[in-house]
């Protein structure tokens, strides 16, 4: 009887734990994605034809008999990060005041305290509540229109589509939530933490502010040479980018069945 009550015990104490875990996993593959999500947006700041290439090969167009690709990789890639997303939200709601008592005294002891890592998951959960409705409209775009990545539609969705707003809030939020999440990951698992931990949470902060620098030039200058391209795409919305090369075949191609009529 009593080993039994020490087995149910153990049972009960270590599902928080795993619950935790389950929480880190998924936040550290969302943080990484994000990261490698941001460079890939980020191509459009070389170029349209960039991003064109970059969105192609995302799709395996090189695989493709007509070179088009296979769109419904991005549906599949979408619907695994929205169940990342989802448990990951779903686990972080635990941790939320769920009052407005338990908000307002959490609220109060941080002033009191001025304890600069506090002030940071108060961010987290702020920017993860932000994050759980942006981030849902996002996703569910990617999934209902998996064919629709490109220089001209990606620009004409953010401007025609009135979705800059969104994606400017989602940008700040995702980025502040993906970096504080990384650095309280490391922190809490001594990653990079070495021998001395004070010096290394130094570094760590340092290292912090550098990636959120980093990634947020990236994602605003993303967005504003979006919205330039959408600004003069909005007379021919929904009309799709050609790639040069496919461009001067086919002017190519029409100057022959030209020449032949006459
Ligand atoms: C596999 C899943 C995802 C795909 C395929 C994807 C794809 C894209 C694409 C193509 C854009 C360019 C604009 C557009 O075409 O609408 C974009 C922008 C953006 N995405 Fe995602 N995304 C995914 C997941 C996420 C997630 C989970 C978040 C954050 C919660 C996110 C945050 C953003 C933000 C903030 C922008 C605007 C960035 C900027 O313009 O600088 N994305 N995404």
């Amino acid at each position: 009887m009593s080993s039994y009550i020490i087995e149910s015990n153990k049972k009960k104490s270590r599902l928080p734990a795993r619950l935790d875990f389950a929480q880190s996993a998924t936040g550290l593959l969302l943080g990484l994605f994000m990261w490698v999500h941001m460079m890939l947006v980020g191509s459009i700041i070389l170029g349209k034809e960039m991003f064109y290439n970059v969105a192609k090969t995302m799709e395996l167009a090189f695989l493709s008999p007509d070179g088009q690709g296979y769109p419904i990789l991005v549906f599949f890639a979408a619907a695994t990060i929205s169940t990342l997303f989802i448990t990951h939200a779903l686990l972080g709601v635990r941790k939320f005041p769920i009052s407005w008592k338990q908000h307002r005294i959490f609220r109060d002891q941080m002033q009191m305290m001025k304890h600069e890592d506090t002030n940071l998951w108060y961010v987290q959960v702020i920017t993860g509540f932000i994050m759980f409705f942006a981030g849902s409209v996002h996703l569910y775009t990617m999934m209902s229109n998996p064919a629709g990545i490109g220089p001209y539609m990606s620009a004409d969705r953010i401007v025609s589509g009135g979705m800059w707003p969104l994606y400017l809030v989602l940008l700040i939020c995702v980025e502040l939530h993906a970096i504080i999440g990384l650095y309280r990951l490391c922190l809490k698992w001594g990653w990079f933490t070495g021998k001395n931990p004070a010096q290394a949470r130094k570094k760590l902060k340092a290292w912090k502010k550098r990636l959120s620098v980093f990634f947020l030039s990236i994602g605003i200058l993303a967005l504003l040479v979006f919205i330039v391209i959408g600004i003069k795409h909005r007379d021919n919305v929904g009309e799709k980018y050609v790639k040069k090369s496919q461009a001067a075949e086919q002017v190519e191609a029409a100057a022959g069945s030209a020449e032949e009529t006459q």
